[in-house]
């Protein structure tokens, strides 16, 4: 099974293209919406809530592993995969994050070298996309900003009102200065913006969509790795799982994806 660990419901920007993409796949969705947002909490925290999304989601048998958080993956999948996958589950088991192959993705678009990156406080702070871009390209030049307040409009609907719009364009502001002709947006919800972010920024910068980039490499991956692919049931089976209002994990998922999903089962992490 393919599981999908999320701080909450904004993960299903990753869900969705994913299921797309790769619809035979059965999955395994945990939304630890009673302790998000994950943005403002620092490392150790993320960590350590990490470890219980990975511990549950082993146990109701996902084989993979995708963190479709940006704030989990920048600052404790590395932890995870060093932490579960050493010893007799290397082969077993596999986690993978968003980052790496938005950042691939992003060293690929740039024509000019210069990238933005913009995420929760966490996810900057951590400066862990700029490290992968570096990797791959040291002298790229990064741009980075947080935006802390987008991730509670958009959870509250409030995302496309004209209060979100002018907080969304004082966050955009220092970026169009630096010329940047690719944009990460490096957070599971901004995707629900992007058609602001996309008019703000203008047709010279190129938005990246993270879900689709992540589902793409998700495939590339499974085509490579039989010996993972094989191990995952196909029976199309979608299991959600929510540490908070199931009932509100449900609407948001209708409303925001259109996608009908069975009620979620509401759980306890830690
Ligand atoms: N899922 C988080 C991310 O992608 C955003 C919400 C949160 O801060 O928990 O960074």
């Amino acid at each position: 099974m393919i599981g999908i660990f999320d701080s909450g419901y904004g993960g299903l920007t990753v869900f969705k293209p994913i299921i797309e993409l790769l619809p035979e796949y059965d999955y395994i969705y945990l939304g630890d919406s009673a302790r998000a947002p994950y943005g403002g909490r620092s490392g150790e925290v993320i960590k350590k809530f990490s470890e219980e999304a990975v511990e549950f989601l082993f146990k109701h048998g996902a084989n993979l592993i995708i963190f479709a958080c940006n704030t989990a993956s920048s600052l404790a999948l590395r932890h995870v995969q060093e932490k579960y996958l050493k010893g007799p589950n290397e082969r077993e088991r596999k986690i993978l994050g968003v980052l790496i192959p938005v950042a691939e993705e992003a060293v690929k678009t740039t024509k000019n070298g210069h990238i933005g990156v913009i995420g929760t406080k966490a996810t900057i702070q951590s400066k862990v996309y700029e490290t992968e871009i570096h990797k791959l390209k040291p002298h790229i030049k990064v741009f980075q900003q947080a935006c802390p307040l987008l991730v509670p409009f958009i959870e509250e609907n409030w995302h496309k009102k004209p209060e979100a719009n002018s907080i969304l364009k004082k966050y955009l502001l220092p970026l169009k200065s630096t010329h940047i002709d690719t944009l990460i947006p490096g957070c599971t919800h901004y995707p629900l913006m992007i058609g602001q972010i996309e008019k703000y920024m203008g047709k010279k910068t190129k938005i990246l969509h993270s879900g689709e980039i992540t589902a793409g490499k998700l495939k590339e991956y499974l085509e490579r790795h039989p010996e993972i692919d094989s191990k995952l049931a196909k029976n199309k089976n979608r299991t959600f799982f929510t540490t908070d209002n199931p009932r509100r994990f449900k609407e948001f998922t209708e409303q925001h994806f259109g996608m009908k999903i069975k009620m979620p089962a509401q759980i306890e992490l830690g």
